[in-house]
């Protein structure tokens, strides 16, 4: 048995495994150790004997799977990822990755989902407090302390920097830290406990949560009881929540106001052949990001049905929620229910929706194995005569609804994400992106191993010029066998 130590980084996993992989030593004649972690046998970092193998060639996929898992907290992630790693390029098993019923495969799918839980969580709860000036410059200084989960400070130290770019702050996990000044982002290591000093600040997060909380939030016991205590305990807003609340009611009631009916409607909605799930919600919904994650699908259906962070509940006939395999392999993002999805309560059965069935069988790609939903998970439209004429939903609608589509992305946890149309790749990518000039395979994002943007169904029935419907299509059709062409 060859005692093998990891200094806790993925690059160092990586150099180790390589040399085993090419000396030809086996999973079953490795140990593991992290050091620093827990539940170690102390034993030295052995000699890896010299190669006899060639260099593998390992998929993409595999690296960036095995660059989120290094960060999970369970001290067999090194083996069982040097497990899958071998049985792919020795173990004749080229394509384990894509078996996800074999246990190994899944157990590291399942440590992926933690980790992005873990980090969105992070995201969200992550409280700064003032703890002085710099003598030299005069920035303020901001100091928080968390406790994830898992080793995700790396992860995370990114958006924290994008995020609070005009201040100097430092974050403090115990395993591992984070420091920006303006100018450079460094990384250390995890400390026991900061004390955190005298709530000077506390103002700036009541203020910020202010600016951020959606009045449609009525759901304050369930927001509770889904932010774990030891995240509620480091937030000066939770005393600010009872006054948000009685202040809600009468902001939601303005929303409702402003809500678009149909011209004729008279105060009953013709159109309206089902029973509107908001009638049978006496409640509306939490609307956080942070509420939606770690929820079962069939659970953010059910609070999804009385959103009303948007005016589109007003008219639409109810909310569209995604549908297919809660693990499905392939995620499609849509824009927005059309009109037949909007009575029948289901994404893509309309029109565009039957032209997608038609590339994706072309492309080899089964629907029914494939989760589809939309970024906004109403119906928006204009009357016009007997019809209902679809109308691009706003920006604001698009991230009002974002939380409900990340909730759905967390849970299914897709190895490939196609997004169709602008406003999935917006509400996913970011607000610049540009499907004319960045369509196809889109690099470097977490939301899934494989993420390609492409055109929506609907644009290609839009097109009349016979010529460019063809171009167009053939032009999809590529993209989509890109998105399952590892
Ligand atoms: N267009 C979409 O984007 N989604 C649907 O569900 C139907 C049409």
């Amino acid at each position: 048995m060859l005692s093998v130590a990891i200094d806790l980084s993925f690059e160092d996993w990586r150099e180790k495994a390589r040399g085993l992989l090419q000396a030809g030593i086996k999973p079953s004649e490795v140990l593991w150790e992290s050091e620093g972690e827990a539940g170690l046998f102390g034993g030295g970092n052995a000699i890896i004997p010299p190669p006899v193998h060639a260099p593998p060639k390992v998929p993409k996929e595999f690296v960036s799977l095995a660059h989120t898992v290094s960060h999970h907290s369970s001290p067999d992630r090194w083996g069982l990822l040097y497990e899958v790693l071998w049985r792919m390029t020795q173990g004749g098993e080229a394509s384990l990755l894509k078996r996800s019923t074999d246990p190994t495969v899944a157990r590291l799918a399942r440590m992926r989902k933690e980790i992005a839980r873990d980090v969105h969580k992070m995201h969200a709860f992550v409280r700064f407090k003032k703890t002085g000036e710099d003598p030299e410059s005069g920035r303020e200084q901001f100091m928080a302390w968390f406790e994830p989960d898992h080793r995700i400070m790396p992860l995370t130290a990114k958006f924290f920097q994008k995020r609070f770019t005009g201040m100097d702050w430092a974050i403090f996990t115990p395993t591992g830290s984070a420091s920006w000044d303006g100018r450079e982002l460094r990384l250390g290591p995890g400390v026991e406990k900061v004390e955190v000093p005298e709530e000077e600040l506390d103002e700036l997060w009541r203020g910020y949560y202010r600016s951020i909380f959606n009045p449609a939030r009525l759901k304050v016991k369930a927001m509770q009881a889904e932010m774990p205590k030891k995240y509620w305990k480091n937030l000066p807003e939770s005393d600010l929540i009872e006054s948000l609340v009685s202040e809600s009611r009468f902001r939601v009631d303005g929303m409702r106001e402003e809500a678009p009916r149909p011209a004729n409607a008279g105060g009953k909605n013709p159109y309206l052949k089902h029973l509107r799930d908001l009638d049978r919600c006496d409640d509306t919904v939490v609307l956080q990001p942070d509420d939606h994650v770690g929820r079962p699908l069939d659970k953010l259906r059910e609070l999804a049905a009385c959103c009303q962070a948007c005016p589109l509940h007003g008219s639409a006939t109810g909310t569209v929620m995604g549908e297919g395999p809660t693990d499905a392999d392939i995620m499609i993002v849509g824009e927005q229910p059309g009109d037949q999805e909007d009575l029948v309560g289901r994404p893509f059965v309309g029109p565009a929706g039957q032209l997608l069935d038609r590339f994706l069988a072309e492309a080899g790609i089964d629907r029914s194995q494939c989760y589809l939903t939309n970024a906004v998970k109403h119906f928006k439209f204009v009357p016009k005569g007997k019809h209902r004429l679809h109308q691009s939903p706003s920006v604001d609608e698009v991230s009002r609804c974002k939380p409900w589509l990340v909730g759905e992305l967390l849970q299914v946890n897709p190895r490939v994400l196609i997004l169709l149309g602008a406003t999935a790749a917006r509400s996913l990518i970011g607000p610049g992106f540009k499907i004319t000039r960045q369509r196809g395979v889109v690099e470097g994002t977490w939301l899934a191993d494989r993420v390609v943007a492409t055109v929506h169904p609907s644009y290609l029935l839009r097109l009349q010029n016979h010529s460019d419907r063809e171009e167009e299509e053939r032009a999809f059709l590529q993209d989509l066998k890109a998105a399952v062409t590892p």
